[in-house]
């Protein structure tokens, strides 16, 4: 089922248009503003989906847009567990669904979340 973003960035009060970058989505080529985050990129693009919860599998998108929630989680670049809402887009990024639950820095797999 497709659905419209509700996400809308702000415009600033310059006018000079954004710049924007090459970055894929699994697998999909999606050109974004340049010097957003990634949540904010991918949002803007009308991605609804960027992980999905470890139990029932449900998906689950950006909450707070500020590192607390933990809802944006997505594998950048081959490396899973990414706060999306933290992590500027560059040109070339690849980023992917988060499968699973997120492993903790000692390699252990997190609790039901
Ligand atoms: S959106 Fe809440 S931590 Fe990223």
């Amino acid at each position: 089922m497709a659905t419209n973003s509700l996400f809308r960035p702000l415009q600033g009060p310059s006018s000079t248009p954004a710049r924007s970058v090459k970055i894929e989505f699994d697998g999909r080529a999606l050109q974004v503003q340049e010097g957003v985050s990634v949540a904010a990129a991918l949002l803007s693009a009308g991605v609804s989906r960027f992980r999905t919860s470890v139990v029932s599998e449900t998906p689950r998108a950006p909450y707070c847009m500020m590192g607390v929630c933990f809802e944006c989680l997505v594998e950048i670049d081959g490396q899973a567990s990414r706060q999306s809402c933290l992590v500027q887009v560059r040109d070339g990024m690849k980023i992917q669904t988060q499968r699973g639950p997120r492993a903790l820095t000692d390699g252990t797999e997190a609790g039901n979340e």
